[in-house]
């Protein structure tokens, strides 16, 4: 597992966006699986001034994590109705590049067959090839995606319900500002499992700010338990990338360890 350990959230997403950019420039049309809530913004902003400046995402293909269920991905309403996760992938990435929207998947939160959608979800991903790289930011009860705590680190693609202190976490972070009351919030979400993260080629999973340096020590040095699902991280086989803050790294044990070994990297130009 590589720690990158960055001084702020703007250096955080900055090299979020240039490993992503080389994951693009070296397969055009690579798999990535994309993210929602306040971590990645600023990754996206990143890539979106890279698209400025000539990144060429037409043959990306996206996967989101998740989106609540009960509320909408009607692509012919408008985006600004809702606080859907696709409404956010609109907003924050996907009007500002040349991703093709056939090419973009979203879990659908209006559909009638929860269980069928989720199962050509996972199809759909398969069948694009798997997962090039997966982006992750990690939730204050420890969540990859929502996966809450309690899930099975098998679990695969399915509806799941959120746990209370996410919802006390999207209500601050979003809903409130929206004018939406908490009693509204919808209380399910359809997500990847963890599963399916876990098949991902890569894994890169930012997180910051320190009301996250608790829950991101436990993830990368506490025991594998289902009652922190982030803590899956330790389980891939694939390559991982955590990409934190300073505020973020500063509950880690290994931390001094983690900035030497990066330290080391770049005097052996092994970045
Ligand atoms: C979003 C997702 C969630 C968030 C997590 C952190 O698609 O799957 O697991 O990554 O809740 O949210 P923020 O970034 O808002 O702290």
């Amino acid at each position: 597992m590589d720690i990158v350990i960055k001084d702020n959230y703007d250096s955080m997403s900055n090299y979020a966006a240039q490993k992503i950019a080389g994951i693009i420039k070296d397969k055009p049309d690579c798999v990535l699986g994309l993210a929602t809530g306040g971590t990645p913004i600023g990754t996206y902003r990143e890539l979106i001034k890279m698209h400025q400046q000539g990144l060429d995402l037409s043959a990306v293909r996206t996967f989101n994590l998740d989106e609540y269920f009960g509320v909408g991905i009607d692509l012919t309403k408008p985006y600004d109705q809702d606080q859907s996760y696709a409404r956010f992938m609109h907003e924050e990435l996907l009007k500002h590049v040349n991703i093709n929207p056939q090419n973009s998947h979203i879990p659908d939160g209006r559909t009638n067959d929860p269980a069928g959608f989720c199962k050509w979800y996972e199809e759909e991903i398969k069948k694009a090839g798997g997962i090039d790289l997966q982006l992750l930011g990690i939730g204050g009860d420890g969540h990859w995606a929502f996966n809450e705590p309690g899930s099975s680190l098998m679990s695969r693609t399915r509806i799941e319900a959120l746990s209370k202190q996410t919802l006390d976490d999207n209500y601050e972070s979003f809903y409130k500002k929206a004018g939406v009351k908490r009693e509204q919030m919808p209380h399910f979400a359809i997500t990847m499992g963890i599963g399916t993260i876990l098949e991902a080629r890569n894994i890169m999973m930012l997180a910051n700010g320190s009301q996250k340096a608790d829950v991101v020590a436990l993830a990368l040095e506490g025991p594998l338990t289902s009652q922190i699902t982030a803590t899956a991280v330790q389980l891939h086989s694939g390559a991982i990338t955590v990409v934190l803050d300073n505020e973020s790294a500063s509950k880690l044990k290994g931390l001094q360890h983690y900035r030497d070994v990066a330290n080391l990297k770049k005097e052996y130009g092994l970045e």
